[in-house]
């Protein structure tokens, strides 16, 4: 299999949170190659309008309203994907963020209970209970790709996210552990971005953060969308066959330029949000 062969014809991917922001264009990518998309979603209207525009656009394709950090709801969705498709090739566990409409992000001395136990939830937690649901078919079937969501953060925290930024942390650990585990029959990777142009981005930071932050970016510019889904597209499709365990960074550079240990890195991380 060779990189110009990608091809998901026949496959069914299911990808959380996959209606908007970096799902949406991962969703978009499986498609476009040929997947089957099964669209996991807590917002049901973005995932039956994109569903409905992947119909109209010739795929089939399935939206199903999910809280993926409940497990009856992710064992539904899974129940639900095999009752019209019959199998599941990849899981991309997408789903989280450092903030939603029931959490909010915050500084150690200052973050609640509640704020910590629904980060790790909707991040950590989520991944564990669609990898552990989605993982049991695919063993059976002795076969498939996972991809989880990390972050920058997990290797390099921004003040004012300790939470966030432990909770991806872990994930980078889950993602090794399931390699380890789920071999030979299941590939387990992650994706490591740093800052991605998505509507959450600009609505949670002013143009000034993001400058600042953007100033540590060696390629001086955000991620796209589209950029990380071709990533996590490779990532799930056979052309990566030998690949597991792996974190893929992919954030502009950023990571090696704080590994030069630059002050200014130093200062923009502690300036940075929360
Ligand atoms: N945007 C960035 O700069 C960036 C950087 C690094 C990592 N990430 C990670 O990438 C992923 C996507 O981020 P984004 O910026 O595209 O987010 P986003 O807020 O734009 O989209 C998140 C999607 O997930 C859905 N969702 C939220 N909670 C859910 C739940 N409990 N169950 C099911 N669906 C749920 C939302 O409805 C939405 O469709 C997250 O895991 C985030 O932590 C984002």
């Amino acid at each position: 299999m060779r990189l110009k062969d990608l091809d998901m014809e026949g496959k069914v991917a299911i990808v959380t949170g996959g209606s908007q922001g970096i799902g949406r264009a991962i969703s978009v990518a499986l498609r476009t190659s040929g997947a089957t998309v099964v669209i996991a979603d807590l917002d049901e209207e973005a995932a039956t309008a994109l569903a409905t525009q992947f119909a109209a656009e010739g795929s089939e394709a399935l939206a199903v309203r999910t809280d993926v950090t409940r497990a009856d709801q992710v064992n539904e969705m899974v129940r639900r994907t095999l009752a019209q498709f019959g199998r599941i090739d990849v899981l991309v566990n997408n789903a989280g963020g450092a903030s939603g409409s029931n959490f909010r992000i915050g500084r150690l001395l200052s973050i609640s209970e509640t704020d910590w136990d629904m980060t790790m939830t909707v991040n950590l937690k989520s991944t564990f209970l669609c990898s552990q649901a989605v993982g049991r078919v695919m063993w059976e079937r002795q076969s498939g790709s996972i991809v989880n969501m990390a972050s920058i953060t997990a290797s390099i925290p921004w003040a004012g996210m300790p939470a966030y930024s432990a909770a991806k942390a872990a994930i980078v650990s889950l993602t090794r552990s399931m390699a380890l585990e789920l071999a030979p029959y299941i590939r387990v990777n992650a994706l490591a971005p740093g800052l991605v142009e998505t509507p959450r981005t600009s609505r949670n930071r002013g143009p000034e953060q993001l400058d600042q932050l953007l100033s540590n970016v060696p390629m001086q510019r955000m991620g796209q969308p589209e950029e990380i889904a071709d990533i996590a597209l490779y990532l799930a499709s056979d052309v990566s066959g030998w690949i597991t365990g792996n974190i893929v960074d992919c954030n502009g550079g950023q990571v090696w330029m704080s590994r030069d240990g630059r002050p200014e890195f130093r200062d923009a991380a502690r300036a940075a949000p929360g």
